[in-house]
């Protein structure tokens, strides 16, 4: 099996006249901590929509685990299982407790019994701290809870690749720190990960590399100390300055 989990080459996209995707290169190894800033409208989210596509890409090419996504002859459910999401808003159902949201996929579409379900279900609430929650309804838990909860459904689904999307942006301050925790323990215990986050603390701590992205290209990309610490790049530069001063940016 190959060691790179996610490779994408040459990736273009465009909604209409806009050209969001301007060729983008990159790859995550097995166990790799990827993470990707960038200022808002630079195409991150849509980049992380086109690796499991949710969004086609005009150009270019996906193989995640083994599966190349872009071949339209793959079977795109059977290789989008390989992949977890877990996005800004959580996107629990509603009207499932925490165990249902956790285990209805898992019987749809793995085929799991109940019982194997469950269990699976209950060892990945206890991982992110939630096994006192399994009968909560969604609407009963703070934010926090509900992403770890959506974490946790997506880990379910056992992912070669987890796949974030700015996963603590909606949450209340004190509430971004459990989640950050959960993904950190994630990566301690050797997932593959591509997060796209604002949490510089969190992506130079965590991250084996980071990627800079600015209007659909990637400008810089090495490990965190080097893009973060001493970026070489004058866009790279003044987002940093603009996210690590917020205060100033808006005076400014
Ligand atoms: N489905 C869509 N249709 C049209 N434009 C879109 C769509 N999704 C994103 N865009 C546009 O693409 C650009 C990049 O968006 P996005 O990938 O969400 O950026 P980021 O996540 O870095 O903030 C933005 O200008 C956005 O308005
Ligand atoms: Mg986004």
């Amino acid at each position: 099996m190959s060691d790179v989990i996610v490779e994408v080459t040459g990736m273009h996209k465009a909604f209409g006249s806009l050209e969001v995707l301007k060729g983008i290169d990159l790859s995550v190894r097995r166990g790799e901590v990827v993470c990707i800033i960038g200022p808002s409208g630079s195409g991150k989210s849509t980049l992380l929509r086109c690796v499991n596509l949710l969004e086609e890409p005009n150009a270019g090419k996906v193989v995640v685990n083994g599966f190349e996504l872009t071949d339209p002859d793959v079977d795109i459910d059977k290789a989008r299982r390989t992949i977890g999401m877990v996005f800004q808003s959580f996107n629990l159902f509603g009207h499932l407790s925490v165990l249902e949201n956790l285990t209805v996929a898992q019987r749809k579409v793995l085929k799991r019994d109940a019982a194997e379900a469950d269990r699976i279900a209950r060892d990945n609430l206890k991982r992110v701290g939630l096994l006192d929650k399994v009968a909560a309804m969604p609407s009963q838990l703070s934010g926090g809870q509900q992403q770890r909860a959506a974490i946790a459904r997506a880990l379910s689904m056992q992912p070669a690749v987890m796949l974030f999307d700015e996963p603590t942006s909606a949450l209340d301050p004190e509430l971004v720190g459990d989640v950050l925790a959960v993904m950190r323990q994630l990566a301690d215990e050797g997932m593959t990960m591509l997060v796209v986050t604002h949490e510089m603390q969190f992506a130079r701590e965590v991250a084996d590399r980071v990627l800079f992205m600015d209007d659909g290209t990637v400008v810089e990309e090495g490990p965190a100390a080097n893009v973060i610490g001493q970026p070489r790049h004058e866009r790279t530069r003044s987002f940093l300055h603009r996210v690590l001063n917020p205060v100033h940016a808006t005076e400014a």
